[in-house]
């Protein structure tokens, strides 16, 4: 993929992490395939087994939708992102360097508010987005998402949702009401779990509730959503 943050330090973090999934990956394949073949649901990727098996994982979101939320938030300009679901930091690495970009070049402040409920996942992202250069543009709060989100003190420009789907529209509930008018919602893999995602698509989806919204079928689709003014 062609280079998109066009910052060597950041670059050799995510290539460093790049490699630890894939050492993962032949084992994320056995486990789900024995998961089919045991004629469990598939689509659930929320039971307390899974979670536990992916507890050390990175389970990172895609290189081509992390390079989406980098020029997204350069696009909008954004000083105030926020992302459920950190794991060890690798779609943060990108959306902190968007925030850094529109600080440096447009001046002011922002960060990037990251939340994860697994303390050990939150102490390797930050290592990570220290090692990156970039650990001053981000905030990674330790907790449940539904918790830690609430009353973030000012509007929101983007907000990436990429973990449990059980509890991403709980949380967007929580940022709905935070989101300046504009602002972007991506959701990942809403494609490949649209049944588990119905509770999300239908307020995204419904102009009624103040969002415009369209599905991106890639990699197990990505739904962007734009908060109306
Ligand atoms: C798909 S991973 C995130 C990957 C990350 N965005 C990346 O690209 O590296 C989802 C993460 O959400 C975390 N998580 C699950 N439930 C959570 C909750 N209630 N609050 C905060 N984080 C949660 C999981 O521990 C997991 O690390």
């Amino acid at each position: 993929m062609t280079a998109i943050l066009c910052d060597p330090r950041a670059e050799a973090v995510l290539e460093r992490l790049a490699g630890q999934a894939d050492r993962q990956e032949a084992e994320m394949t056995a486990y789900y395939d024995a998961k089919r073949r045991a004629a469990k649901r598939t689509t659930d990727p929320d039971s307390k087994a899974d979670m536990d098996f992916v507890r050390d994982k990175l389970v990172a979101l895609d290189p081509e939708k992390c390079a989406l939320c980098y020029l997204l938030c350069r696009s909008l300009g954004a000083r105030r992102v926020v992302e459920f679901g950190t794991s060890f930091g690798v779609s943060t690495i990108y959306l902190a360097a968007a925030v850094r970009d529109n600080v440096r070049e447009g001046g002011g402040e922002g960060v990037v508010i990251g939340t994860e409920i697994e303390p050990t996942k939150a102490s390797v992202a930050n290592a990570n987005l220290e090692e990156a250069g970039l650990a001053a543009y981000v905030d990674v709060r330790v907790g449940d998402a539904r918790e830690t989100l609430r009353g973030i003190g000012a509007p929101v420009d983007f907000l990436l949702l990429d973990s449990w789907i059980p509890l991403v529209r709980p949380v967007m509930d929580v940022m709905a009401p935070q989101l300046r008018p504009g602002a972007i919602v991506l959701c990942d893999n809403v494609e490949r779990y649209e049944k588990e995602y119905a509770d999300y698509t239908a307020l995204v989806r419904d102009p009624g509730n103040g969002f415009r919204s369209v599905l991106l079928s890639h990699q197990g689709g990505l739904e962007l959503s734009v908060k109306l003014p």
